[in-house]
């Protein structure tokens, strides 16, 4: 049979629900209340508090403001970990000796009942707290109405001699452990277990929950009225707080109803571990209140000294770093800043690197300087030459055949004009063979070197381009990019006139009759020069070497272009003597003016050369043998043709074709330009003559002749696949590279 002692006072700890308010705590809320901080969500005062649950009484006791949850007075309030401690108040149970009754000691009498409600946020702290029993035969009871946990604490004691300071284990005093959720409970002692025999050294025995950690038995508990009859004394509880509302976190998120309590930005929500509900925590790296808008900051780290005395802390967002003097490195597992022996090297590494970099700098800084400077250049020559003209006319005229090529696509063709390319070298420059887009190319390389501008250059290059003629050599573009533009022309394959005629193996194997027809197409060639524009279009270089051949040895006049490229003033007409030596119209030595009958006199002597064999000069000669044109007028005045003409020709050839030739010859060195034929009578007499011819192979090749010439002066529907160039060179080395230009 168990009798419990049935009195005492019940302590209502919280009772009112009420919902979370969304408002944030007034500033002005007081949140200190003697010694001890409140922090939101605990509030003094409704409207301080998260709720009704989380208000605090803040109370003036013996002068001193203390805090209060009821009865209780509150120690502590911790966010971190979520606990309150408070002070509870101790059981006594004695004995009276005049009464020779038992009587319990304390606040409430004998049995401390404590309701609160689930509702309640406390739950008290099963891991920090123990009911603890003192006594020599004392029986003390612990339990819940609401869960039906029952606990009891049992010490005994034979003699209070044996026992020992510190030490718990049932022995004048016992600690139990309590289950966890726990809310209400009451405290009583078993009239059972009194003290009416040993009262002499034991007269009351104490029960109390309490914290464990604040609890230290000493012997003397045992023996003496620690308290008087009306206050056994307090011992610290702790609780667990939660806001329980909600279930857990996840819920309380999802409540559109309800108020989500962790405010902070960088907290985070903890589900209980003591009951329903759910708590707030500042994350990693923050520290603060996590209720609060805000309330989560920065730890800075380095207020703990993370880092070695002789080091430097540097606190950042979450986290910290340590640095050391210049010449030590930090070592992290020893948290100690040890000399660097990487230091000294890593110094050295680093100006090295540092002065490669700017020897990098520097030098990719001169190239890009260089290489603006260059496309400056590059521009202003090709604006110089007419450039932006020709490009106008080249829009306006899409069909237009011309080509305006960059510097680095010629290079690209040629190899970097490499000798090995050279087709042909001069006094006007060289010739390479270069590949465009797999098409053989010949490009001509101006050794002339003249500050001159040419405004209308790329204007002149335009009409030449747009001369299409089956003898003329074909001008397919040029490079404005340069100081003397770069021509391109149509590759001619087979060599020149000059190398037929004067050539070691050819003199023999080539026909007379051939020699004729090129000699005819030649002349049309330069007749269709001097027709197609108005002023006439002045060869000015006309010579064997410039007569190319193609394929089928057909002539291709050539070397037209350069013309341009000279001089066009008359101070530079005096130093700048136009043509090539042997061929050059005597009366444009006086004039130094070029006219298209000197191309007629240049011509002259080809007929010559054809007839003779002979080259234009001779340098070995005596003075009066040095010129053909001369050994040969002079030999026409003695009426002894024979002397001069070359000997597989004489037999062979009609005389009236020979001596017909000869007198246009003649007609064409004529002193006086007046005097000579056109260009259009020289090609006509020369085709008359042609027919003169009896052999019947030359008939052929007269037939396959007026086929190719009924295409003749057309400009369409012909094409040539291979493609020449406009220079030969020869042992008549040109005085200068000026070659012909209009007619002024
Ligand atoms: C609390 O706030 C409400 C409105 O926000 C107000 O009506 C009430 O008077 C306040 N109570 C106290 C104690 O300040
Ligand atoms: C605060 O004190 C008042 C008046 O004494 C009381 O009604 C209320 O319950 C107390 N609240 C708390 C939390 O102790
Ligand atoms: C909050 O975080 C701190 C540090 O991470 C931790 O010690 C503490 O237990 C946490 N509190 C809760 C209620 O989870
Ligand atoms: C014993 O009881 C009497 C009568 O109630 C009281 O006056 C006295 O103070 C008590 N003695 C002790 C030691 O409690
Ligand atoms: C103490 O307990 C005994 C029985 O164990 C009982 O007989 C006695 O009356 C009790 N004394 C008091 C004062 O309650
Ligand atoms: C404890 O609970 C039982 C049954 O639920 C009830 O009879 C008893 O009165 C309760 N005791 C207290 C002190 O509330
Ligand atoms: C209580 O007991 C201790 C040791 O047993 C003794 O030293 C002390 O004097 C006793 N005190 C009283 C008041 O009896
Ligand atoms: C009992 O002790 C308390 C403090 O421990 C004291 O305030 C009170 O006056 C004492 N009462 C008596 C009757 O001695
Ligand atoms: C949502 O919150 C309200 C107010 O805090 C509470 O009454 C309700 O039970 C909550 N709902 C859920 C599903 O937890």
């Amino acid at each position: 049979m168990q009798v419990l002692l049935q009195l005492g006072l019940s302590l209502v700890l919280l009772a009112p629900q009420y919902t979370t308010t969304a408002a944030a705590p007034s500033s002005q809320c007081q949140r200190q209340c003697g010694n001890v901080d409140i922090p939101y969500p605990f509030g003094i005062g409704v409207n301080c508090s998260l709720s009704k649950r989380f208000t605090i009484n803040c109370t003036v006791q013996d002068g001193i403001h203390k805090p209060f949850r009821g009865d209780f007075e509150v120690l502590d309030i911790s966010l971190t970990h979520a606990t309150i401690r408070m002070l509870n108040y101790i059981l006594g149970f004695c004995y009276n000796t005049s009464t020779r009754s038992m009587e319990s000691v304390g606040r409430y009498g004998r049995r401390i009942q404590i309701r609160s409600g689930p509702s309640s946020p406390l739950r008290l702290s099963d891991a920090r707290n123990k009911f603890t029993v003192i006594g020599c035969n004392a029986l003390a009871f612990i339990s819940d109405n609401d869960t039906g946990y029952q606990g009891l604490g049992v010490a005994t004691c034979r003699d209070p001699l044996e026992l020992v300071d510190g030490s718990c284990s049932g022995m004048g005093c016992s600690q139990t452990t309590i289950p966890n959720k726990i809310y209400n409970y009451e405290v009583g002692f078993s009239t059972f277990a009194n003290t009416s025999r040993i009262w002499r050294f034991n007269r009351c025995s104490y029960a109390v929950l309490m914290e464990a950690a604040e609890f230290k038995f000493d012997v003397s508990y045992i023996n003496t009225t620690k308290f008087n009859d009306t206050n056994a004394g307090r011992a610290p509880v702790v609780y667990d707080w939660a806001i329980r509302d909600v279930v857990r976190c996840d819920v309380a998120r999802r409540n559109k109803t309800g108020t989500y309590a962790c405010l902070s930005s960088n907290s985070k929500c903890v589900d209980s571990t003591n009951d329903q509900g759910y708590m707030c925590n500042c994350t990693h790296g923050y520290e603060g209140n996590p209720y609060l808008q805000d309330g989560c900051t920065d730890v800075n780290e380095c207020n703990y000294n993370p880092c070695p005395s002789d080091g430097f802390c540097h606190n950042i967002i979450e986290e910290h770093w340590c640095s050391c003097r210049v010449g030590k490195r930090y070592v992290k597992q020893s948290n100690t800043c040890n000399p660097d022996t990487g230091f000294i090297i890593g110094v050295t590494m680093g100006l090295f690197g540092l002065m490669v970099f700017i020897v990098i700098t520097i030098f990719w800084g001169q190239l890009i300087i260089q290489k603006r400077k260059l496309n400056k250049v590059k521009q202003e020559y090709f604006r110089q030459h007419g450039g932006l003209l020709l490009f106008d006319r080249m829009k306006s005229d899409k069909g237009l055949a011309f080509t305006v090529y960059s510097l680095a696509e010629l290079i690209h063709a040629t190899d970097n004009f490499d000798n090995s390319r050279i087709l042909g070298k001069g006094g006007h420059g060289t010739v390479y063979k270069g590949i465009i887009k797999n098409m053989p190319i010949a490009v001509k390389r101006c050794a002339l070197v003249d500050d001159r501008q040419k405004k209308e250059f790329g204007q002149e290059m335009l009409i030449l381009s747009q001369i299409n003629h089956k003898n003329i050599v074909k001008l397919l573009g040029c490079c404005l990019e340069v100081e003397v533009p770069i021509l391109v022309y149509e590759f001619v394959p087979h060599g020149t006139l000059f190398e037929l005629i004067h050539g070691k193996n050819h003199a023999l194997q080539i026909s007379f009759n051939t020699l004729l027809r090129i000699a005819h197409e030649a002349a049309e060639g330069l007749c269709f020069l001097h027709s197609y524009a108005s002023p006439p279009i002045i060869h000015g270089d006309v010579k064997t070497s410039n007569i190319l051949l193609d394929d089928n040895y057909m002539a291709k006049v050539s070397d037209f272009g350069a013309s341009i490229l000279a001089p066009s003033d008359k101070e530079q007409f005096v130093t700048m003597v136009q043509g090539t030596c042997g061929y050059l119209d005597p009366e444009y030595m006086q004039t130094c003016q070029l006219t298209e009958k000197s191309d007629v006199y240049s011509f002259g002597v080809i007929l010559l050369e054809i007839l003779t064999g002979q080259l234009p000069l001779k340098l070995k000669g005596s003075e009066t043998q040095r010129s053909l044109s001369s050994i040969f007028l002079s030999a026409m005045k003695e009426n002894n043709l024979d002397a001069v003409l070359v000997s597989h020709v004489k037999g062979e050839e009609s005389m009236e074709l020979l001596r017909g030739l000869a007198d246009l010859a003649k007609k064409c060195l004529d002193m006086c330009g007046d005097n000579r034929p056109f260009m259009k009578e020289v090609a006509d007499e020369l085709n008359r003559l042609r027919k003169l011819s009896m052999h019947p192979w030359v008939r052929i090749d007269l037939e396959m002749d007026a086929e190719s010439l009924l295409g003749g002066e057309s400009t369409s529907g012909y094409e040539i696949e291979l493609n020449g160039y406009p220079m030969g060179e020869s042992e008549n080395q040109p005085i200068n590279p000026r070659s012909s230009y209009y007619a002024r």
